[in-house]
């Protein structure tokens, strides 16, 4: 099992004594070869339920197995180290870097992550095309359409070949034809011996998952 959730749950606290129960033990498997959704409509926990799961916050409660290893076990530095070998994140905010060019956006997290290997630009060339962004390469993400720094989002996050993705909305903004494009490579990733969760409101996933899961108010739905 690539990923193996168990009862993880999060609060946050809002004014001086309200508390958001953001997650509310939740649990969920993930083989390698498989996509596995998250659908829900905004504010029902699925960014939370991903950072979680993705070894960036840790839960008030329960476990995260990454490929066997708890991750909220390890120390920091530790965790730091598992991700930078193990996962690959898209954010729903991208965080691209606004003075690197589209190949050096992908290419240096992934050689700063003590990644480096001599393919690691050839591998990033590889995705740049295949994500239809051959033309754009020097360019810079204020030069670029929405769809285009999304598929930059998604190239950085493949780059190092993690073993899980985590895509939190990757075809957030994106019109038919670019969340086709984007949707089709990271069902093509997950066929290939990756494992992916995917949270999103958008209800074109569809079939694309192999599995999906619909939340509620920070539970899943039986
Ligand atoms: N940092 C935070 N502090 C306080 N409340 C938060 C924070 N992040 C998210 N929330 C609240 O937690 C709930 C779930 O948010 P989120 O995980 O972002 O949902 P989604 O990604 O499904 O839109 C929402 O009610 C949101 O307002
Ligand atoms: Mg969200």
């Amino acid at each position: 099992m690539e990923l193996k959730v168990s009862g993880i749950t999060k609060s946050y606290r809002r004014g001086r004594n309200k508390e958001v129960r953001a997650v509310d033990d939740v649990s969920l498997e993930i083989a390698t070869g498989e996509l596995v959704s998250v659908n829900g409509p905004s504010g029902c926990g699925k960014t939370t339920l991903l950072l979680m799961a993705g070894g960036l916050m840790r839960p008030d409660g329960g476990e995260v197995l990454l490929g066997g290893r708890d991750l909220y076990s390890l120390s920091p530095e530790e965790r730091d180290r598992e991700r930078a070998l193990r996962v690959g994140f898209v954010f729903q905010q991208f965080y691209l870097v606004p003075y690197l060019t589209v190949f050096e956006n992908i290419v240096v997290p992934a050689a700063g992550s003590g990644r480096w290997s001599p393919d690691l630009g050839e591998r990033a060339l590889e995705l740049i095309y295949r994500l239809n962004l051959g033309h754009r390469s020097d360019h810079k993400p204020g030069e670029l359409s929405t769809g285009e720094r999304q598929r930059v989002a998604l190239a950085r996050a493949l780059v190092n070949k993690p073993g899980v993705l985590f895509a939190d909305e990757p075809t957030g903004n994106l019109d038919d034809e670019n969340a086709k494009i984007v949707l089709n490579h990271i069902s093509g990733y997950a066929r290939n011996g990756g494992a992916v969760l995917l949270v999103t409101h958008d209800r074109r996933i569809g079939d694309s998952a192999h599995r999906s899961f619909r939340m509620k108010e920070g539970k899943f739905l039986s």
